[in-house]
């Protein structure tokens, strides 16, 4: 038995008296025992609004609110904690820098994406495109679902203001060099980085990969859902302007004018999630107690386990990359002439959730020619024997459905 499996209370519940069997932690992971406790804890004995208070509670919730920001700053080995900018998560982190980065792009200018990315990363770049008359250039995947890392830095050219990027796919698994691409292209571009999967499942440092933003959610790292961050280098968000306006956010308001509070206020309008705020802490500082880079090391070979167990599987389609090098985590298939949403109904009748579907990338799917596949996606609590009892129940499954 995986020895984090009990921190997580969820996994000892019975669903239809069976035990959940955890797969579908790409669309989102479940909660330890000390970041459930942390919100209930802080709800009862310390909850204020932040920022300006003067009373006690005040105080000391900011205090909390802004220990998580550091504690995000030293997880992602950012600078200073001026880069750290709270969000609603990925989602909201990604439409902030699109947005904020709009003032900076001209007619003509290139932004460059990939059909591997998720429609969180493809629509707000779409949007700025139409909005700006800009050129959108998306990097196509092979028919096997695998992006090239060549194709990438040979589209970035002296028109290229912005190269945005998933770091690992939500489909696929699939890993992207970041460094190398970086390197290579070698020119002035804003390299913006979708880290909702990557920060999950690999030892993010932003000084590292030299990348200029990173956006990720809280939910997919164990914490609570709707809260994120976007890092962004603080020279660059400096020159940035927030596309949304409120309290909290300015340093003097006339009736003619105002302007703005210093990072990371400046982007951080209105009241923040700060019980959320206080769960992320805990669920960070979780994975540096038990070092979560061993755990990060199982998944990888559970991917590798797993995929060899469905190639034995009849008129299995696996998609992406079958080279555990460049791939964590996540494996997508089909069986051929069974539809992956039934897969997905018949196996929660054993206890185990995985997800049907487009995974929120229908360009991903167009090019393949599928609707959608069925996705299998392991955490940090899932081990061997989650892997048994799901080729088992497949196998079940595949019978009921003959
Ligand atoms: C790669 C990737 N990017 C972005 C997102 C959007 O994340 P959120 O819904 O937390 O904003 C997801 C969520 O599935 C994702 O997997």
């Amino acid at each position: 038995m995986n020895n984090v499996k009990s921190d997580f209370p969820i996994l000892d519940k019975k669903i239809r008296d069976k035990t959940i069997t955890y797969l579908d932690s790409a669309a989102s992971t479940q909660k330890p025992k000390k970041v459930i406790h942390s919100i209930s804890e802080f709800l009862e004995n310390s909850y204020e609004n932040v920022h300006r208070g003067m009373n006690s509670l005040s105080i000391d919730a900011t205090d909390l609110y802004e220990k998580s920001r550091d504690v995000a700053k030293s997880f992602i080995n950012a600078n200073s904690t001026n880069e750290i900018i709270f969000t609603r998560g990925a989602t909201d982190s990604i439409n902030i820098i699109a947005n904020s980065l709009a003032e900076h792009l001209n007619k003509g200018d290139k932004i460059v994406v990939t059909e591997l990315e998720h429609h969180s990363n493809y629509l707000p770049w779409m949007h700025l495109c139409k909005k700006l008359e800009l050129e959108l250039k998306i990097i196509p995947i092979s028919k096997e679902g695998i992006l090239s890392e060549d194709e990438i830095i040979n589209n970035c050219d002296d028109t290229t203001k912005v190269l945005s990027l998933t770091h690992m796919s939500n489909v696929t698994g699939q890993i992207l060099d970041l460094k190398k691409i970086k390197q290579e292209i070698n020119k002035d571009i804003y390299l913006a980085v979708d880290g909702c999967q990557s920060i999950a499942h690999l030892n993010i440092d932003v000084k590292d990969l030299d990348c200029d933003f990173y956006s990720f959610s809280s939910h997919k790292l164990y914490g609570p859902s709707g809260i994120g961050i976007m890092y962004g280098k603080e020279d660059i968000l400096n020159q940035l302007n927030p596309p949304t306006l409120g309290g909290g956010m300015i340093n003097e308001v006339s009736s003619k004018d105002f302007s703005y509070a210093m990072l990371p206020n400046k982007f951080e309008p209105g009241t923040p999630s700060i019980e959320a705020a206080i769960g992320f802490k805990a669920a960070m500082e979780y994975l540096n107690s038990i070092n979560y880079q061993d755990y990060f090391l199982k998944e990888k070979q559970l991917r590798s386990k797993l995929i060899s167990a469905l190639n034995d599987f009849e008129e299995i389609e696996i998609y992406g990359s079958n080279n555990n090098g460049n791939a964590t985590s996540i494996v997508s298939f089909n069986i051929k002439n069974q539809n992956f949403n039934d897969i997905a109904t018949f196996l929660d009748q054993y206890g185990i959730m995985i997800r049907g579907g487009h995974h929120c990338c229908q360009p991903f799917m167009k090019k393949l020619g599928i609707p959608g596949s069925c996705r299998v996606s392991f955490g940090i609590y899932n081990d061997i024997n989650d892997i048994d009892h799901f080729v088992d129940s497949m196998k079940k499954t595949l019978k009921l459905l003959q």
